[in-house]
């Protein structure tokens, strides 16, 4: 605790730029400290955040009294390791995408959970984006009648700068388009459809000097008995779209990333005055949404917020690890079928 608010530290000055900002700028935290290996990141925060600490090593920063939550940021094949070390050392933490590479060192992040106490969430912000609210109520609802068919594409672009370092490397990004950037749509996929029984997929390396892969093409099927395909790439120049289309006998519903595109439900009592209505509240994205209800929260700062209010009142954070793992799960099972040219079913 720091000036009687929960202490927030962040590991990884990556994507940790913006926990940091995120912590800094909600009022039932204080910002208390970071770590990176590398000293100009420490420096730029310390110039940032004047008051804040800044460690080298993780260990040292454990022992600091006034953190009671730490973001993981790190590659992430050193998230499970990072988050139990710190958990075990009296720490609530939330974790980056993917929660690991793996569904066996994901689930040492729950195992840790659950034996210390300490409160674990898992970032997936994409979920917080404006236009989700309503489609998942208007699927969970069964606006859409029976699901047919779903279609996920993540259509971004990556060069080859980005894959000097861990990106794109089995040991600690885990794989490439798919488990890097398109995770986020596997989430969303996974939460909208339900449970998957089946992945068939195919993958390759196009336009990069990588291990792993910069292309994947799948078909999926669900227990509900619809099908999807998804498709991730990083060779999408100059980085396109992220298309959510979902097609059921009641209607369809497109989006593309957190710009709704297109709402047609035969259920509605007028359904062009519907969709006209849905167009202007979401057809603008999460920018314009926000500026229309202020206080509405999306992206990192939303699920930095859910997880300190979820350590303030004792309840579960937005996203527990076992829900994350299911992504993981899937992500693995789209690279086995690629791998052997098998069809992977889901148990
Ligand atoms: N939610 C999102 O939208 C989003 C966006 C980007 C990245 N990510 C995820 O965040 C994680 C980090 O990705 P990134 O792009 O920020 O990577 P990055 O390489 O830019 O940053 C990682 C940082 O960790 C530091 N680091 C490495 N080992 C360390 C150690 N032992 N102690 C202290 N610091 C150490 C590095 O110096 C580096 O600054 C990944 O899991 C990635 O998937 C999520």
């Amino acid at each position: 605790m720091k000036n009687g608010k929960l202490g927030y530290a962040v590991v990884g000055l990556g994507v940790g730029m913006a926990h940091v900002s995120a912590a800094a700028k909600y009022d039932k935290c204080e910002l208390v400290a970071v770590c990176d290996l590398i000293k100009e990141k420490r420096d730029k925060v310390l110039e940032a955040y004047p008051g804040t600490k800044a460690y080298l090593s993780f260990d040292g920063m454990l022992k600091d009294p006034e953190i009671d939550i730490i973001s993981i940021c790190l590659p992430s094949a050193m998230h499970a390791e990072y988050a139990v070390r710190a958990m075990e050392a009296g720490k609530h933490v939330l974790v980056e995408k993917p929660i690991d590479i793996t569904v066996e060192a994901a689930m040492k992040i729950e195992e840790a959970r659950v034996r210390t106490g300490m409160t674990a969430g898992v970032i997936h912000q994409n979920r917080n984006n404006a236009v989700m609210k309503p489609i998942k109520e208007a699927v969970d609802a069964g606006r859409l009648g029976k699901m047919v068919l779903a279609t996920f594409a993540v259509k971004w672009y990556r060069d080859a700068h980005y894959y000097e370092g861990w990106h794109g490397t089995w040991s600690m990004d885990g794989g490439g388009s798919l488990m890097n950037q398109a995770v986020h749509t596997v989430d969303l996929m996974q939460w909208l459809m339900g449970d998957v029984v089946s992945v068939h997929s195919t993958m390759g390396i196009y336009n990069h000097d990588i291990e792993t892969e910069d292309m994947t093409a799948s078909v999926i099927t669900f227990k509900s008995g619809a099908a999807a395909t998804f498709v991730s790439t990083t060779c999408a120049y100059p980085g396109i779209s992220t298309d959510i289309q979902l097609y059921g006998t009641g209607g369809t519903i497109e989006a593309d990333a957190d710009i709704l595109k297109r709402w047609k439900l035969r259920d509605a009592e007028d359904e062009e005055e519907e969709e006209e209505d849905m167009l202007e509240r979401y057809g603008g994205g999460n920018r314009i949404a926000e500026r229309e209800d202020p206080t509405l929260v999306t992206g990192h700062a939303s699920m930095v917020r859910n997880m300190v209010d979820a350590v303030l009142s004792g309840t579960d954070p937005q996203i527990l690890p076992m829900e994350a793992i299911k992504s993981v799960r899937i992500v693995n099972a789209i690279y086995e079928s690629a791998k052997t040219g098998k069809t992977i079913y889901f148990e």
